[in-house]
Parts: structure tokens; C-alpha cells; sequence
């Protein structure tokens, strides 16, 4: 068995890692714009200012797309760039870019997976409570409803929020990444109901406005664990670790995963959370849960149950296990049980929309760039998620974090997590190694790992 014939064999960027053009033609500023001008909050003072040019260069991206042959490009929208206040006057020259950009990638022949919220937030809107704000869901659902009108004659895949648990906790609780909140549980709570609100009302807005039938998800992070081998005790405790709340923490699935897809808070988050929780109307319960076509996942690693409950919580690998350059451990049998016990809780087509990883990538004396480890950890993975298809999951793409190298947030440009490796200082590009393995994995259609 193998992956189905109409996989989506894709790559995924978004818009402030890799577009620059920070505040050309109208764009206005987003919460990053801001933050990568607090001293001490991104990695040697890095910005997106420029990143990979892409806003000018994205003819030479996409044909570099086609070069590699895959057939699907994650891709998002900066939201101030096309809504310079983040509602209201339309920042027509916004629009034009992505129109270039849709049409340069349909020429190609790889189809446009869009999300419409990866993390650049309008600076505009912050200032007016950003997602405290109860009117957040308005203004997102308004923005959604400028792109559905103008893109959805070429755009039929739409993701909604790029890993609420991201931007929410680390935008919100720890204050890592923008905005660079250090709010108590309750605002959290309240940010994050508000922008899974707007996720609902992006979804009703795409059904009812697109001109072409259309394939919705949203792309959470999937926090992973797997049983340590197939008897049942292991895979039961596995999956509770997956899903049980038995800790306040913004990593997890059901929080956010719960309500969208079920339609209800998880009772044991709930009674973790008490007076936390906002007190909302249960009527935005029906506004959040409305149905998705598919789950995006964005997987990278996971961790092993043992089955002693204590231990694994908070589980330590072995001394010198192997891990990537930013120090996520090397989980291959994450693709395995992630989409597994994804698809078994919430009964959706399972779409990995991120995985990859960040290496010491850089060109060789002879030009060229050797990445042998992420072509070893990519086809590990690659195996362990065809082994869940064959195995009845229901996987219908994969996209390889990222296309090219770029502005890893709060790790500003330490991190090289690209299949394209990108020059910061004279942008030119250069496919690595995995980008002609990947391409002739992708003519194999995933049978040659
Ligand atoms: C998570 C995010 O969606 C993406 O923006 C980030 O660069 C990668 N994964 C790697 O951290």
C-alpha cells in the first residue's frame, strides 16, 4: 500500500518569514514588524524586514517549485499587508502581489493551499485589544471575506489559524513571541476562545462566499505521543497523554481541537481551568464548530509512553539521542500515531501541513548543499506515514516545512529549516540536496524513500 494518487505532495512558508517588503506598497505594520524592534526579543536582533525577498522574487520561487515537482505550495497572507489597519481601507497593491503570486503558481501547475492567519497580526488591531477583543472574530471574518472574494475563483484550499497554541501561548502566556503578552490564564483563555470564534466565521464565510466548492482546514500543532510498542496498555496511555488535560499548559490538542471539531471545551480542561474560563455565551460554541474537510497537522516530534504515568508526563530522552539543530528530537513513529490518533478522535481526513526540521545547512566549496540528515529524518517520517495509510488512516498530503530557509520568529535566521537554502546576505537561492531527493519521491509517489 501506498499514498493515495491524488496526494498533495506540497512545501509550506507564510507570509513573515520569507515575504519582506516589510513596508512597501502600503503594507501596514504587524505585531512582528514591532517586536523584532525590541532590543534582547529575536535572536541577535534579526527582522523580517527583507527575509528571502520573496514579495520581489517569487517568479524564481515558484519555478523553483516547479523544478522540484511538487504539486501543492502552503502558503499565508499578511493580513496588513492587504488591510494596512487590519480592517476597512483595502490595500489594493497587497492584493495584487498574492493575484502574481496565484497565478505564477497556477502556470506551474501546484495548487495554492492558503492560510489566512500565520502569526502576523495588524499592529492596528493590537492596539485595539487584538484577540481580547470580543469584535476580534468581526474583523477576521471581514478580512476572510476580502479573500474569499477576490482569491476563490483560483483558491480552493483554505486553512484557517496556523497553530493557535503557538500564538496564543507563546504570543499571550510567556510573551516569547508577538505580541509578547504575559497575560494571566483567564485573558489566555479568553484570546484563545475568541480566535477560535474567528476561525468558525471564517470557515461559515468561505462556504457560503466561495465561487468554487471549497476544502477547509485549519492547522493546529499536534502535540504527539506514542505507545513504546503495540500492546494495547501502551497505546491506551499514549493517546490519554495526547488528549488528557492533567496540567495547565497552552500545548495542548483538545483545548483547541475539542470545541472546533466537537463542539465543546474538554470536561477535564474545564475543571482544570475553573474561574479561568471565560464566561461566554454558549451560542459562540455554534459559531466555533463547523465542519472541516480536513485536519492539518503541524508534526514535528512527539515522545514515547512507557506506560508509567509519572514518568512520562514530562518524559527525559536518554543522554546523546538524536535531535535536530533546534533541538527537537528525532521522532520518526510521530507521523505514525499522531495522524492515527488524530483521525480516531476527530473522524477527519488528516493533512500534515508541517514537518520538516533545522540543520548547520550551508553551501559546500563546490556549491552545493548537503543535507543528509533531513533527507534521512524526512524519509523516516515519510515511511512511518505511509505505514498509517496502509494502516486505514486517511492521509491526504504532506508538506515539508519549508520550502526554503527563513525567518524562524524568536530564532531569527539561526535556524535553517528550508529544502531551499537561502543566502541572507545576497538572497540567492540554492536547492539542497533533499530538494532532489524530494522531487524523486514525489515522482515515485512516495514508493522510493
Ligand atoms: C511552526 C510554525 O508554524 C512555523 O511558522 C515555524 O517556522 C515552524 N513550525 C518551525 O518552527
Amino acid at each position: 500500500m501506498s499514498f493515495r494518487d491524488d496526494f498533495h505532495w506540497g512545501a509550506a512558508t507564510a507570509s513573515y518569514q520569507i515575504e519582506g517588503a516589510w513596508d512597501a506598497e502600503g503594507k501596514g505594520p504587524n505585531v512582528w514588524d514591532r517586536m523584532c524592534r525590541w532590543p534582547g526579543k529575536v535572536h541577535d536582533g534579526h527582522t523580517g524586514d527583507v527575509a528571502c525577498d520573496h514579495v520581489n522574487r517569487y517568479r524564481e520561487d515558484v519555478e523553483l517549485m516547479r523544478q522540484i515537482g511538487i504539486n501543492s505550495y502552503r502558503f499565508s497572507v499578511s493580513w496588513s499587508r492587504v488591510l494596512p489597519e487590519g480592517t476597512g481601507k483595502v490595500n489594493e497593491a497587497g492584493l495584487a502581489f498574492y493575484d502574481r503570486l496565484i497565478d505564477a503558481l497556477l502556470e506551474a501547475n501546484v495548487q495554492p493551499w492558503l492560510t489566512l492567519f500565520h502569526w502576523d497580526y495588524p499592529l492596528a488591531l493590537y492596539n485595539r485589544g487584538g484577540w481580547l477583543n470580543r469584535e476580534s472574530p468581526d474583523w477576521f471574518e471581514a478580512y476572510t471575506r476580502l479573500l474569499v472574494d477576490r482569491f476563490s475563483d483560483r483558491v480552493t484550499n483554505w486553512m484557517t489559524l496556523n497553530e493557535p497554541q503557538c500564538f496564543i501561548g507563546m504570543g499571550h502566556y510567556t510573551g516569547q513571541h508577538a505580541p509578547g503578552c504575559k497575560l494571566p490564564w483567564s485573558d489566555v483563555l479568553l484570546a484563545a476562545h475568541h480566535a477560535l470564534m474567528a476561525h468558525g466565521r471564517a470557515v461559515s464565510t468561505i462556504r457560503e462566499h466561495a465561487r468554487n466548492t471549497p476544502t477547509i482546514g485549519w492547522a493546529p500543532v499536534g502535540v504527539v505521543r506514542y505507545p513504546h510498542n503495540n500492546d494495547r496498555q501502551y497505546i491506551d496511555h499514549a493517546r490519554s497523554l495526547m488528549f488528557d488535560i492533567t496540567e495547565k499548559t497552552h500545548w495542548s490538542n483538545t483545548w483547541y481541537s475539542d470545541p472546533v471539531i466537537l463542539g465543546h471545551y474538554p470536561e477535564d480542561g474545564l475543571r482544570l481551568f475553573a474561574e479561568d474560563v471565560p464566561n461566554f455565551d454558549p451560542a459562540d460554541l455554534k459559531v466555533i464548530n463547523q465542519p472541516l474537510d480536513f485536519y492539518g497537522a503541524n508534526i514535528y516530534t512527539g515522545a514515547p509512553a512507557n506506560g508509567t504515568p509519572e514518568i512520562d508526563l514530562h518524559y527525559k530522552r536518554p543522554a546523546g539521542s538524536p535531535h535536530t539543530l533546534i533541538g527537537w528530537p528525532l521522532e520518526p513513529d510521530c507521523l505514525y500515531w499522531g495522524p492515527y490518533f488524530l483521525q480516531e478522535r476527530y473522524k477527519l481526513p488528516i493533512v500534515i501541513t508541517e514537518n520538516g526540521m533545522s540543520g548547520h545547512d550551508w553551501v559546500a566549496s563546490d556549491g552545493r548543499v548537503y543535507d543528509y540528515h533531513r533527507i534521512d529524518l524526512a524519509s523516516r517520517y515519510l515511511t512511518r506515514l505511509r505505514d498509517a495509510a496502509s494502516d486505514g488512516v486517511d492521509i491526504r498530503g504532506y508538506f515539508h516545512w519549508s520550502l526554503m530557509d527563513n525567518f524562524e520568529w524568536a530564532e531569527g535566521y539561526s535556524q535553517r529549516f528550508g529544502m531551499i537554502h537561502v543566502d541572507y546576505q545576497t538572497l540567492k537561492r540554492t536547492p539542497k540536496l533533499s530538494a532532489h531527493w524530494y522531487g524523486r519521491v514525489i515522482e515515485s509517489n512516495g514508493n522510493e524513500l
